[in-house]
């Protein structure tokens, strides 16, 4: 047992659809979640430079006492994933990569779409899952560029927002997809949007509900469980503007979140 909280971090508001899950799933742990906007987009960076603001959230992590880590982001889990868990042997971690696999296993045109950041492609995290999983199976790639940034605007019905997703997602239904991969933590946050481009015929592949299991597996193993029964806190932290940030949680409407958030305006230094 620990009532020590669940560390999450991602380049910015992404994460949350992650957090999201998980708090639906283990309501009473504390989590504590680092948005690192003054880096945003990561996915446009060498993934040296993300692996090193990785490892740098992290020890600030452990320093607040986190007792399991979850990479709440694609691109952050491509470029550091194998060096975090090295580096911290201690800390069990919760990373993400494209839901390759289940949209292999379930696709009946053999064709399926995969959104993320052109570093997650560029990963050899994403070249392993192929390899591994998709064989038989044709994968359509675009890094829907731009979009990361709509999204942290809050622009999620915005036009822009429209025009990437259909550049993205016109020519994969033309190519017969039945199934489309959000491997970006961002891209949940425009299911809707996608949902409207797609129809209801082609599933999307949101990993959130899939990653909070695996986050309660971990809690199992290591014994990790809070034994509090009542709610736990969340606690925010943004390396940049802490008012858009707390904007972007009220457009989004995390309700269940809103009442429970202690917010600490701290600045990272890193
Ligand atoms: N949300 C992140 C991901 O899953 C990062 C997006 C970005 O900063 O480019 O890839």
């Amino acid at each position: 047992m620990s009532r020590a909280p669940i560390g999450f971090f991602d380049s910015g508001v992404g994460g949350l659809s992650v957090l999201r899950a998980v708090r639906d799933q283990h309501p009473t742990e504390d989590l504590i979640y680092i948005a690192d906007q003054a880096h945003v987009p990561y996915g446009l960076r060498q993934l040296e430079e993300v692996r090193h603001f990785s490892t740098e959230i992290t020890r600030f992590l452990l320093h607040q006492g986190a007792k399991l880590i979850v990479v709440a982001c694609n691109t952050a889990s491509a470029a550091a994933l194998h060096h975090l868990r090295r580096t911290f042997p201690d800390t069990p971690f919760v990373g993400m990569e494209p839901a390759v696999k289940p949209a292999a296993e379930t696709t009946e045109t053999g064709v399926v779409g995969v959104l993320a950041t052109p570093a997650t492609f560029q990963g050899r995290l994403y070249a392993s899952v192929v390899e591994r999983f998709a064989s038989g199976v044709m994968l359509l790639q675009n890094p829907c560029t731009g979009l990361v940034e709509q999204i942290e605007a809050g622009n999620l019905d915005g036009e822009q927002t429209a025009i990437i997703l259909e550049g993205a997602l016109n020519p994969m239904l033309a190519a017969n997809i039945d199934t489309v991969v959000l491997g970006c933590t961002h891209y949940p946050f425009v299911i809707p949007q996608i949902k409207q481009i797609v129809g209801e015929k082609v599933r999307v592949i949101d990993p959130a509900p899939a990653i909070s299991r695996q986050v309660g597996r971990l809690l199992d193993k290591f014994e990790l469980h809070t034994p509090d029964t009542s709610p736990g806190t969340i606690t925010m932290l943004t390396s940049g503007d802490v008012q858009s940030f707390e904007g972007f949680i009220q457009l989004l409407e995390i309700n269940g979140l809103v009442g429970i958030i202690r917010w600490k305006e701290e600045k990272l230094t890193f």
